[in-house]
Parts: C-alpha cells; sequence; structure tokens
C-alpha cells in the first residue's frame, strides 16, 4: 500500500516511522510519504489560509496549494482521505474498506478547515472520504490521519502476526472485547475467573461471550441498539 500524507505540520507525522506503521515499512508493505503543503505555495510567506467568505471567526485554507498538491500526489486515482470533525465517523468497517485500497492520500485540514472547492476537485482525482475521528475538534486533523493509518495498516494482509487476534478483538463481532487475564492467577488478593482455569473450552466461550455483551450493554448501548445491526433502523 502506498500512503500519501499531505499536512502543514510534517514533523507531526514522525510517528509513522515507528511502531506498527515502521514496522510495516521494513517488510514493504508499506511506502509511506508525508509532504509540506507549503512547497505548494507561491509567495514568500507560503501564506495557506485566508479570511472566510461570508465572515465569521478563523481563517479557512486556501484552495490553489491543496489543488497542486492533489494534482501531484494523487496523480494515479487514489482515494482521498479528508480528515475533518464534520466527516463520516471512522470505524473498524471503514478501517477494513480502506485496508482494501492500493494508495491512500491523506488531506490535513487545520484551522476552520479547507475551501469546500478543494474537496469537489478532489472527487475528479478519486474516491473522496471526509472522515471524522469522533465528536471532539482537534487542532487539525494530523493526529486524527495517524489514528486512521495506524487501524489501517494493521489490517493489511501479512502485517499481522496472528489474525486470531484480529478476530478477537473489539468491534470485530459488533461487540467490546470480553475482559483478559494472564499469570499469576492470583495477584493482590484478586483472582482469574475460574471458568478460564477450567480447560473447558466451551463454558470459556459462552463465558466470553456473555462479558462481551455486558460490557457493551454499560458501555457502549449504542452497539447493540436496532441501528447498529446492518440493514436494521437504518433510513432508507
Ligand atoms: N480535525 C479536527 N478535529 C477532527 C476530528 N475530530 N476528526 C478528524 N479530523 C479532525
Amino acid at each position: 500500500m502506498r500512503i500519501d500524507v499531505v499536512t502543514i505540520f510534517p514533523d507531526y507525522l514522525a510517528p509513522l516511522s515507528l511502531s506498527l506503521p515502521g514496522k510495516a515499512r521494513e517488510k514493504g508493505l508499506l511506502d509511506v510519504r508525508v509532504h509540506d503543503l507549503r512547497d505548494w505555495t507561491h509567495d514568500r510567506h507560503r501564506t495557506v489560509d485566508d479570511t472566510p467568505y461570508g465572515g465569521g471567526a478563523g481563517m479557512v485554507m486556501r484552495p490553489e496549494p491543496w489543488g497542486e498538491a492533489l494534482d501531484e500526489v494523487a496523480a494515479n486515482r487514489p482515494t482521498l482521505v479528508f480528515t475533518t470533525p464534520s466527516g463520516e465517523p471512522f470505524t473498524q468497517a471503514l478501517a477494513k474498506e480502506l485496508s482494501t485500497r492500493e494508495h491512500l492520500v491523506f488531506a490535513c485540514g487545520r484551522y476552520e478547515g479547507i475551501d469546500q472547492r478543494v474537496i469537489e476537485h478532489a472527487a475528479s482525482l478519486g474516491e473522496v472520504r471526509e472522515v471524522s475521528l469522533g465528536d471532539y475538534v482537534l487542532n487539525g486533523g494530523e493526529v486524527a490521519a495517524l489514528a486512521i493509518v495506524e487501524a489501517v495498516v494493521r489490517l493489511l494482509p501479512g502485517f499481522m502476526g496472528n489474525a486470531e487476534s484480529l478476530a478477537e478483538e473489539s468491534h470485530e463481532d459488533g461487540l467490546l472485547e470480553y475482559p483478559v487475564y494472564t499469570k499469576p492467577a492470583s495477584w493482590r488478593g484478586l483472582d482469574v475467573p475460574e471458568v478460564l482455569l477450567s480447560g473447558d473450552h466451551g463454558r470459556i466461550a459462552a463465558w466470553r461471550r456473555e462479558q462481551a455483551v455486558r460490557r457493551t450493554a454499560q458501555r457502549r448501548p449504542d452497539l447493540l441498539a436496532p441501528s447498529a445491526v446492518p440493514g436494521g433502523g437504518e433510513l432508507k
């Protein structure tokens, strides 16, 4: 997979060469390049933003540097991901979808966002996804891009040693993961649940399922609601 990230803070993306994405790069599964949006400016001050038409607080990113940057970086019909708090929510399902793409281009907005015409233009270069990390506002899209890259890259075929650990983790079956324990069996007066020491795989599976449902009901009842089930309760 090829990943390009366009940002005004390339240093923010330094963690991409560490840890999981770093491992994928070493294995030759991933080619990541980070670009400074200001390289596509032509004025002395390398300006990337301006005041919003219609008034209002903050600054908006100007279309010209973005247009030139994306024309260059997104020449081979990639999927373009704009990280923005007004995007579709990032989920494990979307991570899976993105992990099937050959080439992802991340456009990290700052300030009040990017001039909307850039997103319109980007649709002529490839599939566009506007994606939000969650219902809160970050200072810019860089942290969101990092999180999305990490979630996507660990799904690349050949990346994870143990496919089972992918299948059992939170969100894989629409539930939060059950609690996990390791040795010692007793620690500071706290014991590992007896069932896990029983060797009875049927009982263990049933216990884990029950714990996952209980945890999900407590922490994320929205995941158990009819609308969370594929095809159920959705607006048609
Ligand atoms: N930029 C600022 N806030 C964001 C969010 N919640 N998700 C994605 N990009 C963002």
